[in-house]
């Protein structure tokens, strides 16, 4: 049975804590911050690919799946991670990239040179579809110098996995139990909902071919066969999967208990609402509406039918939400505490990305030579490409780029922010000096974090609580209410920098606030700040 009280924080491995001067993070660092993330007091951390790699695409293109890359550290590293972390009590999510590997990996390159065995490992045709990369460009490239193309719905260098190959699962399945065994307690499955693959691929030239691998029914098949086969042996084990454009219908499948499918799962609609006709690459604000439905039918539907989401704001994917959702310049703060009482009140895991805690903000990067993500890239060229000029693909870019998140975490006000002595892989944020760790530990931010987190554990209605929508017609506010037994949890969160008047039930008028980010007092005629989440408990 999955753990409800717990609460897990994701570390960017290569931009957390630099130890030994070479401007990447490593696993000394993630073991020096530990006490620091206890602090905080999360359960589990979850870490981007640490596998030898040749970093196409930042460790998402694994060439050894059992092995860590040396630039992390080495595997008594490792040891002595898994080791310190138990005595803070806190474990690890390690990060399973099973749709694809790098085309370093042995197994693309004995199938290169000619082994049979291995050629049916990957997905190899003579005839590509017409599908798109998701990092722009044809999802197929020539196979070598044969006649055939090779599958890749990311970027060319990450060759993805014919699933329905018997020896591929097993060689994958061994791969989650050698982590378990070595003391790993939580598996986050990359794009695990595109792994499904017909036998007879089809053109299909809507939404880039989508539709013909995407949630694909055998895709569940394939999760029971993992959960079996690893790490369903461990109650205790916490799985969750990244999900590309699914639907809720899915994703309780994904994770009702009673399927032994995985615990959780992300999905990514309510980060889209700031795209322009569903294209990322556009610049518009984001449509509160849609949000709030989105987190409606999500959270009913899911509470209804058994399922169990993942909670979150940010990734290493996503610019920072507070740049999306909140007006920094003049509530960063207040912005803050608000998206995370929306999430770490409601029903499902709590995920935190580092540097959310103290209210990291996007860097404001002057030159599209800052940036080094391969995706951005692509879509910098593909933008000049469309007829942009250059100034108008760089303003898009600096919005909507991975490496906003991916800057080094600020600790402090020192050159580097703390993050390391020499020059860091990517450019620390400008604005280390204000937001740091040193300065916010003490603030409002840290601390308030660290209530919602203690929140989680000692109220039942947080972990267990059903969801319903409330104020479903408010165009400012995103509430929601949790219920358990008699108990009842009212959670209001205004998402807009202006006064807004909301009735409170009756019900409530009597109630406690458990928390709120401005001081309170309970009225029948509530009136919300700016950006003020408040959360009332009647028993
Ligand atoms: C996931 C990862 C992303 C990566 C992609 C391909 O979406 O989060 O960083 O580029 O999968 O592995
Ligand atoms: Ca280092």
């Amino acid at each position: 049975m999955l753990d409800k009280t717990k609460v897990i924080y994701q570390i960017y491995p290569k931009s957390f804590k630099d130890t030994n001067h070479d401007g990447i993070g490593d696993i000394q660092g993630i073991i020096n911050k530990l006490p620091y993330l206890a602090e905080l007091g999360i359960d589990m951390i979850w870490l981007n690919p640490i596998f030898p790699s040749p970093q196409n695409d930042n460790g998402y293109d694994i060439s050894d799946y059992c092995a860590l890359d040396p630039v992390f550290g080495t595997m008594s590293d490792f040891e002595e991670m898994i080791r310190v972390g138990s005595q803070y009590q806190i474990e690890f999510m390690f990060d399973m990239v099973l749709n694809h590997v790098s085309i370093e990996h042995v197994w693309f390159k004995k199938a290169l040179a000619g082994d049979q065995y291995y050629q049916d490992f990957f997905i190899l045709r003579d005839q590509p579809t017409d599908w798109l990369s998701k990092f722009g460009g044809s999802a197929w490239s020539q196979f070598g110098n044969t006649n055939r193309y090779y599958l890749h719905l990311y970027d060319q260098t990450q060759a993805d996995l014919n699933w329905r190959n018997e020896n591929v699962r097993n060689a994958l399945f061994d791969v989650v139990n050698f982590w378990m065994a070595k003391g790993i307690r939580g598996f986050r499955f990359d794009v695990i909902n595109v792994i499904g693959k017909d036998e007879i691929l089809k053109n299909n030239s809507v939404n880039e071919g989508k539709a013909e691998y995407t949630d694909k029914p055998i895709t569940h098949e394939y999760l029971k066969m993992m959960n079996q086969a690893s790490f369903g042996k461990n109650p205790e084990i916490i799985t969750v999967g990244e999900m590309s454009s699914t639907t809720i219908e899915n994703c309780i499948l994904y994770t009702a208990p009673d399927r032994q499918e995985l615990s959780m799962v992300f999905n990514f609609h309510h980060l889209k609402v700031d795209y322009a006709e569903g294209k990322k690459w556009t610049i518009q604000a984001f449509d509160f509406q849609a949000l709030k439905e989105l987190f409606h039918s999500w959270g009913e539907a899911m509470s209804e039918n058994d399922g169990w989401n993942a909670l979150f704001w940010n990734n290493h994917d996503q610019p920072r939400a507070l740049n999306r959702f909140v007006d920094i310049q003049n509530y960063r703060v207040k912005g803050a505490t608000m998206l995370a009482t929306s999430i770490h009140l409601s029903r499902g895991t709590p995920y935190i990305y580092m540097g959310e805690e103290i209210g990291m903000v996007d860097p404001a990067f002057d030159s599209i030579e800052d940036y080094v993500d391969v995706e951005s890239i692509n879509a910098y060229q593909m933008l000049l490409a469309e007829g942009k000029s250059k100034t108008q693909a760089f303003e898009i870019i600096k919005a909507k780029s991975r490496d906003n998140a991916r800057t080094p975490m600020q600790w402090e006000d020192s050159e580097y922010a703390g993050f390391s002595d020499v020059k860091p892989w990517l450019m620390v944020a400008d604005n280390y000096s204000t937001i740091n760790v040193e300065k916010g530990k003490t603030g409002e931010i840290f601390e308030y974090y660290q209530t919602l987190i203690h929140l989680r554990k000692i109220y039942p209605i947080i972990q267990e609580g059903t969801y319903h929508a409330f104020a479903k017609d408010s165009s400012e506010i995103y509430g929601f209410e949790r219920q358990l037994g008699q108990q009842k949890l009212l959670v209001l969160n205004h998402f807009f920098a202006k006064e807004v008047e909301i009735e409170l039930p009756e019900a409530y008028q009597g109630g406690k606030i458990l928390i709120s980010n401005y001081p309170t007092e309970i009225q029948a005629k509530l009136i919300l700040k700016p950006y003020q989440s408040i959360a009332i408990l009647v028993e």
